[in-house]
């Protein structure tokens, strides 16, 4: 069975852009492919984090991942900081790296400019991101579009590894979705859905209620021509674009035809938010299941520890091995 692995970070509550743009796609595979999910929380302390935030954000998290549909007898769901092969391959990869191409990750540029305190983790984040990868031997990772460029460097790194070491490492593809793959902000439309970067109104979270999903979907910036088509390169259409790739990508229709389906922008919003309310309604419930017993959760996610261990092990004998340390 060919293997995939993909991460989140736990900051913040898990939003639809999450949703659509990976943990979707993660449920989707689990039958299919050897399935390693992580909770990335070393990837979460480049920025600061009050400990006892990291802790909740953990927990919601774990709970969210079985709740939208991750199964932990088919999947292994595992922390990062359970496993340190992830800190062990980090180094190996940030002596892999050249300091010119980890200055040129425009996430980087992007988060230095809004902490005032500017880690070296944040820097080697992506050095970090292609160890998760590569400690796993994984074929695919399925990711929204903003990981393309960590994507294309973890690809880097593996072929220059392994072209001056010898085969180590599997060289991933990204499997990014088509549509999806970028939801924007309700309020922004030219900016991503993010819990680092968007107010409140302009995210859907997972757990919102009905009524707050409604409000936050009928405030949405549209924009004043009322002519409900899919216009996808016009940035003065962005607000209508992302509805309909929202609605799209809920119901496995084109966006073109989301919008023929709808006579007005009202009409559309109010079709979309009884599509997301009941997208959400079920997982919501699950999530409550999972949160009122956290010894599970733990129990679980040190099983995937367990799994998740034994991979990387193995991978980190072989870099070392490669490398000329003494084993
Ligand atoms: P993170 O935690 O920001 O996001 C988790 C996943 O959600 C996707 N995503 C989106 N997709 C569509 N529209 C959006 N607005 C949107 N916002 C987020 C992300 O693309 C991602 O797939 N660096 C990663 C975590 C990571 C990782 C890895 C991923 C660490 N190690 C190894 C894959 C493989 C991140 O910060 O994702």
């Amino acid at each position: 069975m060919a293997r995939i692995l993909s991460g989140i970070q736990p900051t913040g509550t898990t939003h639809l852009g999450n949703y659509l743009g990976a943990l979707r796609h993660w449920v989707d595979q689990q039958d299919e492919f050897d399935s390693f999910f992580s909770i990335v929380d070393l990837h979460a302390i480049t920025v600061h984090q009050d400990p006892k935030d990291l802790r909740e954000a953990v927990t919601h998290l774990a709970a969210m991942l079985f709740a939208v549909g991750i199964d932990p007898q088919r999947a292994t769901v595992f922390l990062q900081s359970h496993v340190p092969g992830h800190a062990q391959l980090a180094w190996i990869m940030e002596c892999t790296a050249s300091f010119g191409e980890l200055s040129r990750m425009t996430q980087f540029k992007e988060k230095s400019t809004k902490t005032e305190f500017i880690s070296a983790g944040l820097f080697n984040y992506p050095a970090l991101m292609a160890a998760d990868i590569l400690l796993y031997q994984a074929e695919r990772v399925p990711v929204g579009d903003d990981q393309k460029q960590h994507l294309e460097l973890a690809r880097t790194l593996a072929t220059r590894f392994n072209t001056r070491f010898g085969e180590v490492f599997t060289v991933p593809e990204p499997q990014i979705p088509k549509v999806g793959a970028r939801i924007m902000d309700l309020q922004v439309p030219t900016q991503k859905m993010s819990k680092s970067s968007s107010q409140d109104s302009g995210i859907i979270y997972l757990l919102d209620p009905p009524e707050l999903i409604k409000k936050k979907i009928s405030r949405a910036v549209t924009d004043s021509a009322n002519d409900l088509r899919y216009v996808p390169d016009d940035p003065l259409r962005a607000g209508l674009r992302n509805l309909l790739e929202l609605g799209s990508s809920l119901l496995g229709a084109s966006p073109e035809e989301v919008a023929s389906r709808h006579s007005s922008y009202g009409a559309l919003k109010v079709a979309l938010s009884e599509i997301v309310i009941e997208a959400v309604t079920p997982i919501q419930q699950l999530y409550r299941e999972y949160t009122d017993d956290r010894g599970e959760l733990l129990r679980i996610l040190g099983e995937g520890a367990e799994r998740a261990n034994a991979v990387a092990r193995a991978t980190i004998e072989r870099a070392h091995a490669a490398l000329g340390f003494l084993t």
